[in-house]
């Protein structure tokens, strides 16, 4: 699907690195049919030794003859690179965009004729090419623009089609998730350590039960009630633990915490 595209990165920075080193390592994409772009001088170094494409801080020249551009710079600097880019993209380029909060109608407005934009919401975790991303096309975008997208996000992990709507609920579940999670693991590894763990082997004990867990709900596709109940002895010691997570309200602690994170990320929206 992307053999012989070309591709360019505005803002080669965590993300976009990330996405890049996904495409080269799954042999997508060739080192040369990628250029990238960063804001200062002293990232261009930064960026060429670790992925050894051509890097520039040149948006414009970057974007010519590229099949495909991502927009991966911060949120607060889109206005400034959409028009900065306004003249230079056409209606036969893919503009996918990562930035939080910002719609493709907001992409679409600042740029020239109908130009195809997909929006992505990825996370952390595509560094390790675990990630998981949430899509959605624009109004230009076509079907093939869409699987172009999905082709590069699979490079990085697990990848869903939502209505841009849900864009902001996908930022709050699996963009900000993996932070909750992280606090899970550290109180596990706490709980370890109370009860004289040594704390590295704890850390293990957690991260490793959450990986586990997290590969039989996906590998299983059983309900994860279902799969809480196996292991659930009856007068075991496990309904005692449980007990307290109720008493403790994580569930709705959880819960809350991703309506909450979702109503923050609609009021940083760029619409
Ligand atoms: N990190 C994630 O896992 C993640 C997940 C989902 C979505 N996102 C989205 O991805 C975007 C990038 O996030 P990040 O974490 O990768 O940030 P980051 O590491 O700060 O990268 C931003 C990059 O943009 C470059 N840049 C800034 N202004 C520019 C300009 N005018 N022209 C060209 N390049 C410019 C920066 O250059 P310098 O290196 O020179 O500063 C930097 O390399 C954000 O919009 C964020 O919402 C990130």
């Amino acid at each position: 699907m992307l053999k012989g595209k070309k591709l360019a990165v505005i803002g080669t920075g965590k993300l976009g690195e990330a996405l890049i080193s996904g495409l080269l390592k799954n042999g997508v994409l060739q080192k040369e049919d990628i250029c990238g772009t960063v804001a200062r001088e002293s990232s261009i170094k930064r960026a060429q030794e670790k992925l050894a494409i051509q890097i520039t801080l040149d948006n414009k020249a970057c974007v010519r003859d590229k099949d495909i551009i991502i927009l991966a710079v911060k949120p607060q600097n889109m206005d400034k690179v959409l028009k900065e880019l306004a003249e230079t993209i056409t209606e036969k380029q893919l503009v996918i965009s990562v930035a939080a909060s910002v719609t493709t109608a907001f992409v679409q407005e600042r740029l020239k004729g109908k130009v195809a934009v997909v929006r992505a919401m990825p996370n952390t975790p595509s560094v390790i090419r675990a990630g998981m991303s949430g899509l959605c096309g624009g109004a230009h975008s076509t079907q093939n623009d869409l699987a172009m997208a999905e082709a590069i996000f699979k490079c990085v992990g697990e990848t869903v089609f939502v209505e841009e709507h849900l864009m902001d609920a996908v930022t709050a579940l699996s963009a900000s998730g993996p932070a909750y999670l992280y606090v899970v693991i550290e109180s596990l590894a706490e709980a370890g350590v109370k009860l004289g763990i040594p704390r590295e082997t704890s850390t293990l004990l957690a991260a490793q039960t959450m990986y586990g867990a997290a590969r039989m709900v996906l590998e299983s596709k059983a309900h994860p009630a279902l799969l809480k109940d196996t292991v659930t002895t009856p007068a075991g010691c496990t309904i005692d633990g449980l007990m307290e997570l109720e008493e403790g309200k994580l569930r709705v602690t959880l819960i809350k915490a991703v309506v909450k994170a979702a109503e923050r990320a609609k009021e940083l929206v760029h619409r």
